[in-house]
């Protein structure tokens, strides 16, 4: 069914026992041994609310986590504002689609609010006066500073005016925007006043963000005149305008939008505004009242969608609920980088992905520290910007991904020793898989030696941080992470869903929920079931290959589905393959990922054209560009293809279906490694696809 362990750039190079980076004690955890702890009931100690010191310490509260989840997360809710406390059984649910419908509940019969959490929390413990967002922007001298007390009033305001144009409770709110202050502050208003958010990045294009829309049903937008990345400006509103039509083509109608200017990208007077529809945020939302009263809900009440790929089909809108979510994404927060109140904190994520979502927006601001929102790249003005920017605002926890750190890697070591990076206690890396090159990088230059690196396997799906190492715990090592989060009971299977015991390699299941399981694929709960829980009944299939070694560290290999990871952007092959079809000249289009040297892995797609174009099925140049520029109009220019490869024809079995086998390794020039091809329909297209490499 799925092709297990394909290794991936650099990973499962490093064997247990390599050298060790700091000198600590390795434990030895095998997945056998987690089992049998957790079977012996033991005294609880600690809690997971306060800052763990030991690794005893934490396999303590993992057993405790994954022998009473109910009883586990009760305690660290408990920190928290809750207007009504959970029922006795708050957490019930069932993964076994043999049994019934899939489902979650974590906090049943509570009634809490995750942006009263957040924000007003604070403030009523007499914390009004912390910095809560910093605001750096693509210029490095813009920058901007909220307390919590001003977030809150920001977020008042913005909820008041959404209310004012009639968002209830439930309803879903669009958000077009780039990283600016307002765009976690509209969030925040959303889930004060119960209305789902649904954040579309701003690298997607006007067909994807008007899917989006429709799929939700997101009458309402809140986006931004546009925004400068590096020297580029992007005219956001523009591309909100032609989505606003295309949905209106459909006969969906988006009848309220706020436009926030960012007048230093575009200013008012060069953005399209139609008026009765379209509304200005500075003009409108400063003048509502700065008090709002929260909406309270209950745990299982939707807090937001986000959309992501699949092997197939339409992007999916993955469903987070509030109790759960909130207490997940504050837990890992807090353990994962050892956040204490106060704490300036980055995360370079855009608020688009779930990144951004779990550890930007909601668990940070949680947990009280001081949030840096980046607007630019970390490569303008100069390589150095990361390392300036840590030093400016001494930056204690800073979190990005691995393709950020091969770009840097590449300007040189000079960059970061110049600047002073000694306020740095814990690096964290998410996204895709580190290759052991950049960790050593990012633990000897970046961090001198002395952060341990936190690399964090999720996915947008889990909500928060499922196996990653804690500060300190344990012992990382290069290109693993490591071990499970509390609650989380990882499963190496085979191809037939059987669970492998000590060192494996397989596929990664999950066993049990865990509070930020997604509930549902939004609209299509048949979805989610089938795509999640249908290939190994009782497990939640990852979509990720992974090997446990013999300390039971878990090293993940990659997608085992036709998911690649472009820079740690998630893009369905499947979509990418639609866009280039839609072309007038394209036949058919099949797309691999391959491995690239900065982004992780780079789009390679073979292309057959209709009779007729080209000379025997090799086209020129400009098709090529119209092809990739076709792609960007239909996703976004992130999922622009890197290689367009000309194929009269495409390796098929009799049965019609592409070997995309063998379309990795000619994309990787492996094709000397095809294996067995004898169930080609037609074996020669072979050596002409290999022919026709770098036409
Ligand atoms: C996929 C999820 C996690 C938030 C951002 C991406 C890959 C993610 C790692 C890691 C190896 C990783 C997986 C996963 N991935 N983190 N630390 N090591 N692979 O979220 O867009 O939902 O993508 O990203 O393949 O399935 P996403």
């Amino acid at each position: 069914m799925q092709t297990v362990g394909r290794m991936k750039f650099g990973r499962g190079q490093c064997k247990a026992g390599q050298k060790a980076t700091r000198s600590i004690h390795i434990p030895r955890v095998s997945s056998t041994r987690i089992v049998k702890i957790a079977s012996a009931a033991t005294a609880v100690q600690v809690t997971a609310r306060e800052q763990i010191k030991s690794f005893e310490q934490y396999k303590e509260l993992y057993e405790w986590s994954i022998r009473d989840p109910a009883g586990f997360w009760a305690d660290f809710a408990s920190q928290f504002h809750w207007e009504k406390k959970w029922a006795e059984d708050h957490f019930d649910y069932n993964f076994d689609v043999r049994k019934g419908p899939v489902f979650v509940n974590f906090f049943k019969g509570g009634v809490t609010n995750i942006c009263y959490n957040a924000l007003d929390r604070h403030v009523a413990e007499g914390h009004g006066a912390t910095p809560c967002l910093l605001f750096e922007g693509n210029d490095p001298d813009r920058q901007k500073a909220l307390t919590y007390a001003e977030t809150l009033e920001e977020v008042c305001k913005l909820a008041n005016w959404l209310k004012a144009k009639g968002v209830k409770k439930g309803d879903t709110v669009a958000i077009y925007m780039p990283m600016i202050l307002e765009l976690p502050i509209a969030m925040l208003a959303c889930a004060r006043i119960g209305a789902v958010h649904s954040v579309v990045f701003g690298g997607f294009s006007a067909d994807s963000l008007a899917g989006r829309m429709e799929d939700a049903k997101s009458r309402v937008l809140l986006t931004c005149s546009g925004v400068m990345r590096a020297t580029k400006s992007i005219k956001l509103k523009s591309i909100a305008d032609k989505a606003v039509s295309l949905c209106a083509e459909q006969g969906f109608n988006v009848d309220t939008v706020l436009v926030y200017e960012n007048d230093n990208a575009i200013a008012a007077a060069d953005t399209p505004f139609t008026p009765g529809r379209d509304h200005w945020w500075q003009s409108e939302v400063a003048s509502m009242p700065s008090t709002c009263p929260v909406e309270w809900v209950d745990s299982e009440h939707p807090l937001f969608l986000l959309y992501t790929s699949g092997s197939t089909g339409k992007p999916k809108g993955v469903l987070h609920t509030t109790g759960g979510y909130m207490i997940y994404s504050a837990a890992t927060s807090k353990h994962v980088f050892g956040l204490q109140r106060g704490d300036v904190y980055w995360c370079t994520a855009d608020c688009g992905w779930i990144t951004g979502h779990s550890y930007l927006a909601y668990g940070p601001m949680l947990n009280g520290v001081t949030n840096i929102v980046f607007e630019g790249v970390p490569t303008h003005p100069t390589p150095a910007r990361c390392w300036e920017v840590v030093e400016k605002y001494k930056v204690k926890q800073f979190y990005t991904a691995p393709t950020a750190l091969r770009s840097l890697m590449r300007s040189g070591d000079e960059w970061v020793k110049a600047c002073d990076r000694s306020s740095l206690k814990v690096l964290g890396s998410v996204g895709e898989p580190i290759n052991p090159e950049a960790w050593r990088w990012y633990h000897e230059v970046v961090g001198d030696s002395r952060c341990p690196i936190m690399d964090t396997w999720w996915q947008t799906e889990t909500g928060g941080h499922m196996i990653t190492p804690l500060p300190g715990l344990w012992q990382e090592k290069p290109g693993s992470a490591t071990l499970p989060f509390f609650g989380v009971v990882p499963a190496v299977l085979d191809e037939k869903g059987n669970e492998l015991e000590g060192e494996a390699e397989g596929v990664l299941a999950l066993k049990q929920p865990w509070p930020s399981t997604l509930r549902t694929v939004y609209n299509d709960h048949k979805r989610y079931e089938e795509n999640y829980f249908g290939p190994f009944p009782g497990y939640y299939f990852s979509g990720d290959g992974c090997r446990r070694d013999a300390d039971g560290y878990y090293w993940i290999t990659g997608r085992v589905d036709d998911v690649i990871n472009v820079s740690g952007h998630r893009i369905g092959t499947a979509e990418v393959e639609s866009a280039l079809v839609a072309h007038p000249s394209c036949a058919e289009a099949a797309v691999v990922g391959y491995d690239h040297p900065i982004k992780g892995q780079g789009i390679y797609a073979y292309v057959t054209l209709m009779e007729g174009v080209g000379h025997d099925g090799v086209g020129d140049d400009a098709l090529k560009k119209q092809l990739v520029a076709g792609v960007r109009e239909t996703i976004g220019a992130f999922a622009a293809p890197d290689v367009i490869h000309w194929a009269p024809g495409l390796p098929k079995t009799r049965s019609g279906k592409i070997m995309r086998r063998v379309l990795r390794k000619i994309a990787s020039k492996e094709e000397e490694q095809l294996g067995d091809i004898s169930t080609l329909a037609d074996p020669s297209v072979v050596a002409s696809l290999v022919n026709l490499r770098g036409k």
